[in-house]
């Protein structure tokens, strides 16, 4: 018999201990033995819940406790989690955890410690939720090189995107709906300006690449900037708006970023809508693997969680060694990506064409009925090629094209 302890007693920390009970007959023979939940780390008392009877509130108890093998941290947040799942590796338990910004700041330390003590680090629920992506990353796509990773990666952004898109409603209602119906955080500032996203996608590329990618070197664009009359665009040009966490092979170099695009009918990605998340991960053998599902939410993300203890359960003693070191990763440097962009500039089509073609060369006009702005699709053209361009005009907005 596996014991586990659960640091954090919320949302994914309670739906961590719920599968393990309620799907206890079938892990057992999954992992080839049963497992526990022994403890559960958490301030609060639970008196309404038989959880009470294996609450805890000092880590050392559980630190100090060497039947627990397996410590599930889902309390979120930087400190303390870091200091309790460093001290629990070092004691030489396994931990898994869904914690991306933990994951994201010090995932190759992290591991580092788990290969020292001969346990195992393991992170499939921070990025994702319930979405297998890491470890498909780490085994199944082993043999590859990744070419690319793109990811429709945080939830609330995309459904805020969908509502705008089918309702035609403003981002700033849209946003309030999502917070009254508990889908979006009350300080929705991590997910709206693409923050969440961005430790995604660090640590997706970072595994893809064996290297660090810090989070602070991704240039990050949220959709605050997104209205109605892009979503009208957007339907003109026959696309939708989506933001995306992605990276791509460019040479010995990575280029990274986060940011709204636009994408026709004919991406994988196009109908991947509402609340969902899904992954394009590019191999150079295998091709195109999309991974889809649920990115949030109670039950999916503690069910990766629960796949990350399973897993453990079956490597005790075992380091399942993770590509992952604390060189840095070489980044392209922003200016040298190169995309179409749609972009919005002030003026009318007749005021304003002459000089938008001075500046970006050849533009294909997209109308969308407002007189009072003009609107066009660029050929592809570098970021720092756009900057200088758009010096010339006056944009309102502009979205990368994936045409
Ligand atoms: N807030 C995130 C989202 C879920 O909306 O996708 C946790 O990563």
């Amino acid at each position: 018999m596996i014991k586990v302890s659960v640091l954090g007693y919320g949302t994914v920390g309670s739906g961590v201990v719920q599968i393990l009970r309620e799907n206890a007959e079938l892990i057992t023979k999954k992992a080839g033995q049963g497992i526990e939940v022994k403890s559960v780390l958490d301030l609060r008392d639970f008196p309404e819940d038989p959880v009470q009877e294996l609450i805890v509130h000092d880590f050392e108890e559980i630190k100090n406790d060497d039947e627990v093998q397996i410590v599930v941290e889902t309390m979120g947040g930087l400190h303390p989690a870091y200091e309790f799942v460093k001290a629990s590796l070092e004691s030489g338990k396994s931990v898994c955890t869904s914690n991306k910004a933990l994951v994201a700041a010090y995932g190759p330390e992290l591991l580092a410690v788990a290969q020292e003590k001969n346990v195992n680090f393991l992170f499939e629920a921070s990025v994702g939720g319930g979405i297998p992506i890491i470890r498909p990353l780490k085994v199944s796509l082993a043999p590859e090189e990744i070419l690319e990773i793109s990811g429709i990666l945080n939830g609330t952004t995309n459904y805020i995107l969908t509502e705008m898109t089918d309702k035609g409603a403003d981002f700033d209602s849209v946003l309030k709906e999502a917070q009254d119906k508990g889908y979006a955080e009350k300080d929705p500032t991590a997910d709206i300006e693409g923050h969440d996203a961005c430790r995604k996608i660090a640590i997706l590329t970072s595994l893809a690449y064996g290297k660090q990618l810090d989070f602070e070197d991704i240039y990050t664009e949220g959709i605050t900037k997104i209205t109605d009359r892009d979503i009208n665009y957007a339907k003109k040009l026959g696309a939708k708006v989506k933001i995306f966490g992605s990276s791509k092979k460019a040479g010995d170099k990575v280029s990274a970023m986060v940011a709204p695009k636009l994408i026709m009918p004919s991406h994988p990605l196009y109908s991947v809508d509402g609340v969902f998340n899904a992954i394009l991960v590019k191999g150079n053998m295998v091709g195109d693997v999309m991974f889809y599902g649920q990115g949030a939410g109670k039950l999916a993300t503690a069910s990766a969680v629960v796949s990350d203890v399973i897993d453990e359960s079956k490597h005790v003693n075992v380091n399942m060694k993770t590509l992952w070191d604390a060189e840095k990763l070489a980044l392209m440097p922003l200016s040298e990506a190169s995309s179409k962009f749609f972009v919005r500039v002030h003026g009318s089509r007749e005021e304003v064409e002459k000089k938008v073609k001075n500046a970006f060369g050849a533009v294909t006009p997209v109308d969308a009925g407002y007189n009072d702005e003009f609107g066009f699709v660029t050929e592809e053209i570098t970021e720092g090629a756009y900057e200088k361009a758009a010096n010339e005009v006056s944009v309102i907005n502009k979205i990368r094209f994936e045409g």
